[in-house]
């Protein structure tokens, strides 16, 4: 039914000739992977790792994509021109854009529709802060994000959405939701898309989870029903390391 994805986000790391070198170096430890594996990496680094990915099951994503088509938006990058580059996927939403660079729903919302309209893959990240999760929140929260992110996205289009929980207090802090706190949001995650799109399209929905997913902690992570794949910062930036959770998506 659904495939897993497994997606690294390198965040703001590596020159492209580092990334040329990890991706050299995952190449052979992600072979045989029956999961979708993926590496988001930062613009100036898709030409090297597309070349190094040539021919690999290794597919490229972005972490940020405009929603304007061209123009004066310094900086900025289209679909268009992500498409043109050999990017398939595109990080929305991630949570570092919406605390340090003013991403919203709304804008979240644009650059999905962009994505989706220009031909690419949008991973749209969802979570709750640690205060929300205290405030008893987390699930209205999610469903507000998940329901104003796909506000006008058809049917057709969400085939090729993936949707990340990262609860944002998990990110980076060694913290990880436990399994069955990835399971619960995941799972309302798809409840709220069964809402919008009816049970098949939730059914055919990828959830990932992400925060904190390591080599320990992936297996039972993966493992939960609505958990179908993970995103991954800290531990996709070593070869052995994100091979070890591709295997893990193997398996669960
Ligand atoms: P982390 O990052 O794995 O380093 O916690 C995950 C993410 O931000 O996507």
């Amino acid at each position: 039914m659904r495939k897993a994805i497994i997606a690294g986000n390198w965040k703001m790391n590596k020159t492209p000739a580092e990334a040329a070198a990890l991706v050299n170096d995952l190449k052979p430890l992600v072979k045989d992977a029956s999961c979708d594996v993926v590496v988001c990496v930062p613009a100036v680094d898709i030409a090297a790792v597309k070349a190094a990915a040539e021919g690999s099951n290794i597919h490229v994503g972005a972490e940020n994509v405009h929603w304007a088509a061209s123009g004066a938006y310094t900086g900025e990058l289209s679909a268009e021109m992500l498409v043109a580059a050999g990017v398939e996927y595109v990080i929305i939403g991630h949570s570092e854009r919406r605390q340090y660079f003013a991403e919203t729903d709304e804008t979240v919302n644009k650059r999905a529709k962009a994505a989706l309209a220009g031909g690419l893959k949008p991973i749209i990240c969802v979570g709750e802060s640690l205060t929300q999760r205290e405030q008893g929140v987390t699930e209205e929260l999610i469903r507000m994000q998940v329901k104003i992110a796909l506000n006008g996205v058809t049917a057709d289009e969400l085939k090729n959405v993936v949707i990340a929980y990262e609860p944002i207090w998990a990110i980076g802090t060694g913290k990880t939701a436990t399994a069955d706190q990835a399971e619960e949001v995941c799972a309302a995650i798809r409840k709220v898309v069964g809402e919008l799109y009816g049970a098949d399209a939730a059914k055919a929905l990828t959830v990932q989870y992400g925060g904190s997913m390591n080599p320990k902690n992936a297996e039972e992570l993966l493992s939960k029903p609505d958990v179908d794949g993970g995103l991954i910062g800290g531990a996709s930036l070593k070869a052995d390391q994100f091979a070890v959770i591709v295997e893990a998506a193997t398996k669960g």
